[in-house]
């Protein structure tokens, strides 16, 4: 597949097992990371991102099949084998039913594991390389790839800044609400950068707890933190010659904003428990889905970081903002969805009307999503309004859906939305809205300033 070192992660609650898996794998040149008990080992799989998994079924915590279910999630791709005492071969075959690679039956023989864990990197690498030639057809055959579509006057805007920003390595910062595509803007600017040749690497802020985030972005010296028993080089620092997005950033401690303030201004981190710094050579892209501005308000972001990262700023508007694209979108992510040598699936009038009525507060990724749904549901090459989610066919109030969908909201939460629809349903005049809600104009005013609701 590569020249790197394959990685193996372990997963197993008896510390004796692990121990001698690490010690036969090791022996092969495999890259091996162990994990006590299935917590350890859910935190591991995303901090590793192995090419395999053996884990144990039966650990208390998080069994073997939680485990399963993550690696899923962190990488289709990834490989993962479970191990399993007699008693619960039922469970093993439940697991293999759930897409693991393998089950092992303890006990087992080295030269068993060792043959199954050869077969289980080959199939990666066909799989790895069967997606990335998948990708490269539809790349070629579409011919743009991951290019962010739309045509609405505000998306075409920020596409055009993107553009001419790209060539220059200034910092970005990219806010919007979940879901409208943030990281596909990052991409794109990467992609037309002089960058595009190099990595496009990414991580999310608010994922890791803070230690191993800085160890993660900055890298770290053997043995400056228990189970740091090698050099390991920072993602900023591996992402060399490319572009780098720093995702959720309003969720870095302060400590670590102090660290990335220095990384941007000086190019340079050091990495954690060490006195050298490392030169980096990244662009730096910052993504956001809170107020900045108004954390740096509150005092939980700084704002010299703030102005560092927001040189070009770019927000996206909720999809709600923009109905224009949603037919555009639509139809993309069907031509996307269609079968090899089929027609892509059409939408009934019905269905395209609730698509443009619906107000997505999951924004473009809720309406990929749901297209992806009604094409599973329905058999025909038309779809039909009622293969839709609920939510979607439904006429709720706008923004009181989301507050709801929140499982505890509070008092200001419903406040601030019922506000929201208001003056939307008012068409944003301001007295009339008051007046329907019962309360004082200038009782109004302090709300919407409160609640930040002066753009809408
Ligand atoms: N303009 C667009 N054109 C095509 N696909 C899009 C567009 N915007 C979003 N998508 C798709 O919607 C999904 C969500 O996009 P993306 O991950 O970029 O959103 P995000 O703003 O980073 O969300 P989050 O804040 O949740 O991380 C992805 O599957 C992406 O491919
Ligand atoms: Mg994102």
């Amino acid at each position: 597949m590569t020249d790197r070192p394959i990685k193996i992660l372990l997963v197993d609650d008896e510390a004796g097992i692990l121990k001698s898996l690490e010690i036969l794998l090791r022996r092969e040149d495999y890259e091996v990371s162990v994990a006590l008990g299935g917590r350890d080992g859910l935190v591991a799989l995303e901090r590793e991102r192995p090419d395999l998994v053996i884990s144990d079924i039966r650990m208390p915590g998080a069994t073997g099949l939680d485990i399963l279910a993550r690696a899923r999630d962190v990488d289709p791709e990834m490989m993962v084998i479970l191990m399993t005492a007699q008693a619960s071969l039922q469970s093993a075959v439940q697991a293999v039913n759930a897409g693991a690679y393998h089950y092992l039956q303890k006990p087992f023989g080295n030269d068993e594991l060792l043959a199954v864990c050869r077969r289980a990197v080959e199939a990666r690498s066909l799989r790895v390389e069967n997606r990335a030639l998948k990708k490269e057809i539809r790349r070629r055959t579409r011919g743009h790839g991951d290019r962010p579509i739309g045509q609405s006057s505000c998306f075409t805007e920020i596409l055009e800044l993107a553009r001419t920003v790209a060539p220059t390595d200034s910092t970005v910062l990219i806010s919007g609400e979940s879901g409208t595509g943030k990281e596909v803007v990052a991409r794109y600017i990467h992609t037309l950068s002089d960058r595009s040749e190099g990595p496009f690497a990414s991580i999310n802020c608010g994922a890791l707890p803070e230690t191993l985030l800085d160890s993660e972005l900055f890298g770290h010296v053997k043995g400056s933190f228990t189970g740091a028993d090698r050099d390991k080089e920072g993602h900023l620092v591996a992402a060399r010659g490319g572009t780098f997005l720093l995702d959720e950033i309003g969720e870095l401690v302060p400590q670590t904003q102090v660290k990335l303030l220095r990384a941007i201004q000086e190019r340079e981190v050091i990495p954690v428990g060490a006195t050298e710094a490392v030169p980096i050579d990244v662009r730096i892209i910052a993504a956001t889905n809170r107020d900045l501005e108004e954390q740096i308000r509150k005092g939980e972001f700084r704002s010299d970081l703030f102005y560092r990262l927001n040189v070009i700023a770019l927000v996206l508007p909720p999809l709600r903002d923009r109905r224009d694209d949603i037919p555009l979108l639509a139809r993309h992510f069907l031509e996307r969805m269609a079968e090899d040598g089929k027609a892509p699936r059409t939408l009934s009038k019905e269905a395209e009307q609730a698509l443009l009525d619906y107000r997505w507060p999951g924004n473009v990724r809720e309406l990929e999503n749901a297209l992806e749904r009604a094409a599973v549901l329905s058999s025909g090459p038309t779809l039909e309004v009622e293969a839709l989610p609920e939510r979607v066919r439904e006429v709720d109030p706008p923004g009181l859906v989301d507050a709801f969908d929140s499982k505890n909201p509070t008092m200001e939460v419903i406040e601030r939305a019922y506000i929201h629809w208001v003056l939307e349903a008012e068409g944003g005049n301001k007295s009339r809205a008051a007046e329907v809600l019962g309360i004082d104009p200038s009782t109004l005013y302090r709300k919407i300033n409160r609640y930040g609701l002066g753009d809408s």
